[in-house]
Protein backbone atom coordinates (compact mmCIF):
# COMPACT_ATOMS: atom_id res chain seq x y z
CA UNK A 1 0.00 0.00 0.00
CA UNK A 2 1.24 3.41 -0.98
CA UNK A 3 2.29 5.83 2.21
CA UNK A 4 0.14 8.58 2.74
CA UNK A 5 3.25 10.92 1.79
CA UNK A 6 5.94 8.40 0.05
CA UNK A 7 7.73 7.69 -2.51
CA UNK A 8 6.94 7.40 -6.06
CA UNK A 9 8.74 4.92 -8.12
CA UNK A 10 10.89 7.54 -9.54
CA UNK A 11 11.92 8.17 -6.33
CA UNK A 12 12.52 4.76 -4.58
CA UNK A 13 14.49 4.24 -8.01
CA UNK A 14 16.53 7.31 -6.84
CA UNK A 15 16.82 6.37 -3.27
CA UNK A 16 18.49 3.33 -4.63
CA UNK A 17 21.25 4.37 -7.54
CA UNK A 18 21.57 8.29 -6.37
CA UNK A 19 20.33 9.50 -3.14
CA UNK A 20 21.18 6.50 -1.18
CA UNK A 21 21.17 6.55 2.78
CA UNK A 22 23.57 9.19 3.58
CA UNK A 23 26.56 8.91 5.99
CA UNK A 24 26.24 11.13 8.62
CA UNK A 25 29.57 13.53 8.40
CA UNK A 26 30.18 12.69 4.66
CA UNK A 27 29.93 15.48 2.49
CA UNK A 28 33.20 15.18 0.30
CA UNK A 29 32.18 15.49 -3.20
CA UNK A 30 28.56 15.66 -2.82
CA UNK A 31 27.63 18.74 -5.02
CA UNK A 32 29.23 17.13 -7.80
CA UNK A 33 28.36 13.44 -8.40
CA UNK A 34 25.72 11.83 -8.68
CA UNK A 35 24.00 12.72 -5.29
CA UNK A 36 23.60 16.67 -6.25
CA UNK A 37 22.54 15.34 -9.98
CA UNK A 38 19.23 14.03 -8.46
CA UNK A 39 18.72 16.68 -6.48
CA UNK A 40 20.22 20.26 -7.73
CA UNK A 41 21.90 19.87 -10.73
CA UNK A 42 21.67 18.01 -14.13
CA UNK A 43 24.83 15.78 -14.72
CA UNK A 44 27.07 18.08 -17.01
CA UNK A 45 28.72 15.00 -18.76
CA UNK A 46 24.81 13.39 -20.45
CA UNK A 47 23.50 16.96 -20.00
CA UNK A 48 25.95 18.82 -22.86
CA UNK A 49 23.28 19.56 -25.14
CA UNK A 50 20.72 20.84 -22.14
CA UNK A 51 23.27 23.10 -21.61
CA UNK A 52 23.94 24.22 -24.80
CA UNK A 53 20.37 25.12 -25.22
CA UNK A 54 19.80 26.60 -22.12
CA UNK A 55 23.17 28.86 -22.71
CA UNK A 56 21.78 29.81 -26.41
CA UNK A 57 18.28 30.54 -24.99
CA UNK A 58 19.26 33.04 -22.09
CA UNK A 59 21.37 35.13 -24.12
CA UNK A 60 18.73 34.39 -27.05
CA UNK A 61 15.83 35.99 -24.84
CA UNK A 62 18.20 39.00 -24.08
CA UNK A 63 18.70 39.69 -27.47
CA UNK A 64 18.07 43.75 -27.71
CA UNK A 65 15.73 44.69 -30.58
CA UNK A 66 19.36 45.86 -32.73
CA UNK A 67 20.56 42.37 -32.54
CA UNK A 68 17.19 40.73 -33.28
CA UNK A 69 17.13 43.02 -36.25
CA UNK A 70 21.07 41.95 -37.34
CA UNK A 71 19.78 38.03 -36.88
CA UNK A 72 16.63 37.51 -38.73
CA UNK A 73 18.16 39.58 -41.21
CA UNK A 74 20.37 36.30 -41.77
CA UNK A 75 18.29 33.85 -44.09
CA UNK A 76 18.89 29.99 -43.91
CA UNK A 77 20.83 29.90 -40.90
CA UNK A 78 18.83 25.88 -40.47
CA UNK A 79 20.98 24.99 -43.20
CA UNK A 80 23.23 22.17 -41.89
CA UNK A 81 21.14 21.59 -38.97
CA UNK A 82 22.32 23.50 -35.92
CA UNK A 83 21.49 22.84 -32.17
CA UNK A 84 18.74 25.53 -32.14
CA UNK A 85 16.30 26.66 -29.36
CA UNK A 86 13.43 28.62 -30.44
CA UNK A 87 13.13 32.36 -28.85
CA UNK A 88 11.20 35.73 -30.03
CA UNK A 89 9.88 33.26 -33.11
CA UNK A 90 13.10 32.55 -34.48
CA UNK A 91 15.54 29.09 -34.47
CA UNK A 92 18.56 30.19 -32.86
CA UNK A 93 21.88 28.72 -32.52
CA UNK A 94 24.83 29.45 -30.88
CA UNK A 95 26.74 29.88 -34.35
CA UNK A 96 24.56 33.02 -35.41
CA UNK A 97 24.39 34.05 -31.67
CA UNK A 98 28.27 34.81 -31.38
CA UNK A 99 27.97 36.14 -35.33
CA UNK A 100 25.42 38.81 -34.31
CA UNK A 101 27.49 39.89 -31.57
CA UNK A 102 30.52 40.11 -33.40
CA UNK A 103 28.37 42.25 -36.57
CA UNK A 104 27.33 44.66 -33.45
CA UNK A 105 31.47 44.93 -32.08
CA UNK A 106 32.10 46.05 -35.50
CA UNK A 107 29.14 47.90 -36.11
CA UNK A 108 30.46 50.16 -33.31
CA UNK A 109 33.47 51.52 -35.11
CA UNK A 110 33.14 50.50 -38.69
CA UNK A 111 30.57 51.04 -41.97
CA UNK A 112 30.78 47.75 -43.68
CA UNK A 113 28.78 49.08 -46.54
CA UNK A 114 30.99 49.02 -49.33
CA UNK A 115 33.96 47.75 -47.71
CA UNK A 116 36.10 45.53 -49.40
CA UNK A 117 36.53 41.99 -46.32
CA UNK A 118 38.89 39.87 -46.03
CA UNK A 119 38.15 36.90 -43.91
CA UNK A 120 41.20 34.56 -42.95
CA UNK A 121 40.34 31.13 -41.37
CA UNK A 122 36.21 31.24 -42.15
CA UNK A 123 35.03 28.23 -41.32
CA UNK A 124 32.15 27.15 -43.09
CA UNK A 125 31.03 30.78 -43.63
CA UNK A 126 28.74 31.60 -40.90
CA UNK A 127 30.73 35.18 -40.46
CA UNK A 128 30.77 36.01 -44.06
CA UNK A 129 26.92 35.20 -44.20
CA UNK A 130 26.27 37.38 -41.37
CA UNK A 131 28.28 40.35 -42.95
CA UNK A 132 26.63 40.13 -46.79
CA UNK A 133 23.01 39.44 -45.14
CA UNK A 134 23.82 42.82 -43.27
CA UNK A 135 25.71 45.09 -45.65
CA UNK A 136 26.06 45.65 -48.48
CA UNK A 137 29.79 44.97 -48.99
CA UNK A 138 32.05 45.72 -52.24
CA UNK A 139 33.41 42.08 -51.76
CA UNK A 140 34.27 39.27 -49.72
CA UNK A 141 37.60 37.26 -49.67
CA UNK A 142 38.04 34.20 -47.60
CA UNK A 143 41.36 32.73 -47.23
CA UNK A 144 41.45 29.11 -45.77
CA UNK A 145 43.01 25.41 -45.93
CA UNK A 146 41.23 23.23 -49.01
CA UNK A 147 38.83 21.10 -46.78
CA UNK A 148 36.73 24.63 -44.98
CA UNK A 149 37.42 26.27 -48.20
CA UNK A 150 34.85 23.96 -49.93
CA UNK A 151 32.93 23.56 -47.00
CA UNK A 152 32.47 27.10 -46.95
CA UNK A 153 31.76 27.71 -50.89
CA UNK A 154 29.10 24.98 -50.81
CA UNK A 155 27.35 26.37 -47.87
CA UNK A 156 27.58 30.09 -48.76
CA UNK A 157 25.89 29.10 -52.22
CA UNK A 158 23.04 27.67 -50.63
CA UNK A 159 22.69 30.13 -47.98
CA UNK A 160 23.24 33.40 -50.15
CA UNK A 161 21.09 34.47 -53.38
CA UNK A 162 23.29 34.65 -56.10
CA UNK A 163 23.99 38.61 -55.82
CA UNK A 164 25.90 38.05 -52.77
CA UNK A 165 27.08 34.94 -53.47
CA UNK A 166 28.61 36.51 -56.70
CA UNK A 167 30.66 39.06 -53.83
CA UNK A 168 32.75 36.43 -52.39
CA UNK A 169 36.20 35.17 -53.62
CA UNK A 170 37.45 31.91 -52.47
CA UNK A 171 41.62 32.15 -51.85
CA UNK A 172 43.85 28.53 -50.80
CA UNK A 173 45.86 29.39 -48.22
CA UNK A 174 48.90 28.45 -50.28
CA UNK A 175 48.00 30.68 -52.80
CA UNK A 176 47.33 34.11 -50.33
CA UNK A 177 49.98 35.84 -51.09
CA UNK A 178 48.73 36.72 -54.18
CA UNK A 179 47.27 39.75 -52.40
CA UNK A 180 50.07 41.15 -52.19
CA UNK A 181 49.46 42.79 -55.53
CA UNK A 182 46.06 43.53 -55.05
CA UNK A 183 43.60 46.71 -53.56
CA UNK A 184 44.06 47.13 -49.91
CA UNK A 185 41.32 45.70 -48.33
CA UNK A 186 39.11 47.81 -45.34
CA UNK A 187 38.72 45.47 -43.36
CA UNK A 188 40.12 41.60 -42.33
CA UNK A 189 38.55 39.43 -40.13
CA UNK A 190 40.22 36.73 -37.89
CA UNK A 191 38.05 34.16 -35.59
CA UNK A 192 39.11 31.47 -33.87
CA UNK A 193 41.64 30.69 -36.15
CA UNK A 194 45.32 32.66 -35.44
CA UNK A 195 45.09 30.85 -32.15
CA UNK A 196 45.14 27.20 -33.57
CA UNK A 197 47.87 28.00 -36.78
CA UNK A 198 51.72 27.64 -36.36
CA UNK A 199 53.61 31.02 -34.50
CA UNK A 200 55.33 31.39 -38.13
CA UNK A 201 51.95 31.06 -40.01
CA UNK A 202 49.85 33.68 -37.88
CA UNK A 203 53.19 36.44 -38.00
CA UNK A 204 53.31 35.99 -41.93
CA UNK A 205 49.29 36.54 -41.73
CA UNK A 206 50.14 39.78 -39.51
CA UNK A 207 52.40 40.88 -42.16
CA UNK A 208 50.14 40.60 -45.22
CA UNK A 209 47.67 42.42 -43.17
CA UNK A 210 50.03 44.99 -42.25
CA UNK A 211 50.75 45.65 -45.75
CA UNK A 212 47.08 44.90 -47.21
CA UNK A 213 44.65 46.18 -45.04
CA UNK A 214 43.58 49.29 -43.02
CA UNK A 215 41.56 47.43 -40.31
CA UNK A 216 42.05 43.79 -38.26
CA UNK A 217 39.42 42.65 -36.24
CA UNK A 218 40.67 39.08 -34.33
CA UNK A 219 38.57 37.37 -32.20
CA UNK A 220 40.77 34.96 -30.17
CA UNK A 221 41.48 33.11 -26.82
CA UNK A 222 43.85 35.30 -24.86
CA UNK A 223 45.64 31.81 -23.79
CA UNK A 224 46.03 28.20 -23.40
CA UNK A 225 44.43 25.91 -20.83
CA UNK A 226 45.24 22.10 -19.54
CA UNK A 227 41.48 21.35 -17.08
CA UNK A 228 40.76 18.20 -17.86
CA UNK A 229 37.35 18.51 -16.34
CA UNK A 230 36.40 20.69 -19.51
CA UNK A 231 36.36 18.07 -22.27
CA UNK A 232 37.86 14.90 -20.16
CA UNK A 233 40.61 15.66 -23.21
CA UNK A 234 38.23 13.55 -25.42
CA UNK A 235 40.64 14.06 -28.64
CA UNK A 236 43.33 12.62 -26.57
CA UNK A 237 46.62 13.44 -24.95
CA UNK A 238 48.35 14.04 -28.21
CA UNK A 239 45.69 16.38 -29.89
CA UNK A 240 45.84 18.46 -26.39
CA UNK A 241 49.19 18.65 -26.61
CA UNK A 242 49.25 20.05 -30.82
CA UNK A 243 46.88 22.51 -29.19
CA UNK A 244 48.99 23.63 -26.76
CA UNK A 245 52.04 24.50 -29.45
CA UNK A 246 50.03 26.58 -32.04
CA UNK A 247 49.65 30.40 -31.91
CA UNK A 248 50.89 33.56 -30.34
CA UNK A 249 49.62 33.00 -26.81
CA UNK A 250 50.70 29.53 -24.97
CA UNK A 251 50.99 30.80 -21.56
CA UNK A 252 48.19 28.37 -19.93
CA UNK A 253 45.75 29.56 -17.35
CA UNK A 254 43.14 28.76 -15.74
CA UNK A 255 40.24 29.85 -18.68
CA UNK A 256 37.20 30.53 -15.57
CA UNK A 257 39.21 32.40 -13.24
CA UNK A 258 38.86 36.21 -14.12
CA UNK A 259 41.83 37.49 -12.97
CA UNK A 260 43.95 34.96 -14.39
CA UNK A 261 42.20 36.11 -17.92
CA UNK A 262 42.47 39.80 -17.36
CA UNK A 263 46.13 39.14 -16.59
CA UNK A 264 46.15 38.27 -20.47
CA UNK A 265 45.02 41.07 -21.89
CA UNK A 266 47.66 43.20 -22.37
CA UNK A 267 49.86 40.11 -24.26
CA UNK A 268 46.37 39.46 -26.00
CA UNK A 269 46.17 42.66 -27.22
CA UNK A 270 50.47 43.49 -27.76
CA UNK A 271 50.34 39.71 -30.08
CA UNK A 272 47.52 40.49 -33.05
CA UNK A 273 48.87 44.29 -33.37
CA UNK A 274 50.02 43.72 -36.85
CA UNK A 275 52.79 46.48 -36.73
CA UNK A 276 54.45 49.83 -34.66
CA UNK A 277 52.47 51.97 -36.98
CA UNK A 278 48.41 50.19 -35.97
CA UNK A 279 46.55 51.75 -33.32
CA UNK A 280 44.11 49.43 -30.84
CA UNK A 281 40.50 51.02 -31.47
CA UNK A 282 39.08 48.96 -28.34
CA UNK A 283 39.23 45.24 -27.13
CA UNK A 284 36.38 43.60 -25.30
CA UNK A 285 35.40 40.07 -23.75
CA UNK A 286 33.31 37.59 -26.05
CA UNK A 287 29.81 36.41 -24.90
CA UNK A 288 29.69 34.20 -24.54
CA UNK A 289 33.25 32.35 -23.81
CA UNK A 290 35.10 33.32 -20.98
CA UNK A 291 38.96 33.46 -22.19
CA UNK A 292 38.43 34.88 -25.39
CA UNK A 293 38.67 38.87 -26.39
CA UNK A 294 37.89 40.96 -29.53
CA UNK A 295 40.44 43.61 -30.45
CA UNK A 296 39.91 45.62 -33.42
CA UNK A 297 43.25 47.69 -34.67
CA UNK A 298 43.34 50.17 -37.57
CA UNK A 299 46.41 51.25 -39.44
CA UNK A 300 47.46 54.76 -37.48
CA UNK A 301 45.21 57.41 -40.16
CA UNK A 302 42.86 54.84 -41.20
CA UNK A 303 39.52 56.27 -39.14
C1 LIG B 1 37.98 26.88 -35.38
S1 LIG B 1 37.75 27.26 -37.07
C2 LIG B 1 36.98 28.85 -36.93
C3 LIG B 1 36.13 29.13 -38.12
C4 LIG B 1 35.36 30.46 -38.12
N1 LIG B 1 36.23 31.62 -38.06
C5 LIG B 1 34.32 30.52 -37.01
O1 LIG B 1 34.59 31.18 -36.00
O2 LIG B 1 33.27 29.92 -37.18
C6 LIG B 1 39.40 27.63 -37.65
C7 LIG B 1 39.47 27.97 -39.12
O3 LIG B 1 40.83 28.35 -39.44
C8 LIG B 1 41.21 27.69 -40.64
N2 LIG B 1 42.67 27.59 -40.72
C9 LIG B 1 43.50 26.82 -40.00
N3 LIG B 1 44.77 27.00 -40.39
C10 LIG B 1 44.75 27.91 -41.39
C11 LIG B 1 45.75 28.50 -42.21
N4 LIG B 1 47.04 28.17 -42.10
N5 LIG B 1 45.35 29.44 -43.11
C12 LIG B 1 44.06 29.77 -43.26
N6 LIG B 1 43.07 29.22 -42.52
C13 LIG B 1 43.42 28.31 -41.60
C14 LIG B 1 40.49 26.35 -40.56
O4 LIG B 1 40.44 25.69 -41.80
C15 LIG B 1 39.15 26.81 -40.05
O5 LIG B 1 38.35 27.29 -41.11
Amino acid sequence: MTAKYGRSPLWTYNNQANVVEHVPGDLHGFKSGAVNYKLALWDPRANGVRYLKALIYHLASGLDEANLTRLRAIRNREVGDPISVRCHGEPVCMDYLQATFELAFLGKHVDLDGCAVLEIGAGYGRTCHAVLSNHDVASYTIVDLPNSLALAEDYLRQVLDDERFAKIRFVLADNADELYTEPVFDLCVNIDSFAEMDETTVRNYLALIADRCRRLYVNNPVAKYLDKSLDDHAQGDDVVQLALQTGLLRDVIDVHDSDAIEGQVGAFTDAYRPDGSWELVEVAPVVPWSYYRQALYQRTGAA
